[in-house]
């Protein structure tokens, strides 16, 4: 599985603790910015990480900014995203199996940051349910 991950300045230290934990895992990753604490614009890394799995050139993306909020909302404008904004472990298990959700969003402000390490453990590995879901999801599309 192919992850590109994307963060503001809110987001940046959570998302370094993101790459050091699936770097351990070897899993296929690219680290799409931001690279340090100096601010920046949630908008330009949602986009960034949701074009790049909308393209179908990575297979999951996870973006982080101060709430979350902010970079999720960026995300799902781009067509064929579903990102969902999680903070605990059910949503993460539930949001892959109802939602098919392709991009995961958190607030490095937000969440505990063990906590978030677990919640892309769920999300990575959780399959999508298929059946009622599907006609669900495809309804979204426009
Ligand atoms: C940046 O200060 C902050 O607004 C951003 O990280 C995010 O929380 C927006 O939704």
């Amino acid at each position: 599985m192919k992850i590109i991950i994307g963060s503001d300045h809110g987001g940046f230290s959570l998302k370094k603790k993101i790459i050091d934990h699936i770097k351990k895992q070897n899993l296929d990753f690219f680290d799409a910015g931001c690279y340090s604490t100096e601010s920046v614009d949630y908008p330009e890394y949602g986009k960034k990480v949701a074009v790049a799995v909308s393209d179908q050139q990575y297979d999951r993306g996870i973006v982080v900014c101060g709430t979350g909020i902010g970079i999720s909302i960026a995300a799902n404008k781009v067509k064929g995203i579903r990102c969902a904004l999680v903070h605990d472990i059910t949503s993460a298990k539930l949001t892959r199996e109802h939602n098919d959700s392709n991009v995961l969003a958190m607030g490095g402000r937000i969440v505990d940051h063990d906590t978030a390490l677990e919640i892309v453990d769920i999300w990575l590995k959780t399959e999508f349910a298929g059946g009622r879901h599907l006609r669900r999801i495809q309804a979204i599309e426009n």
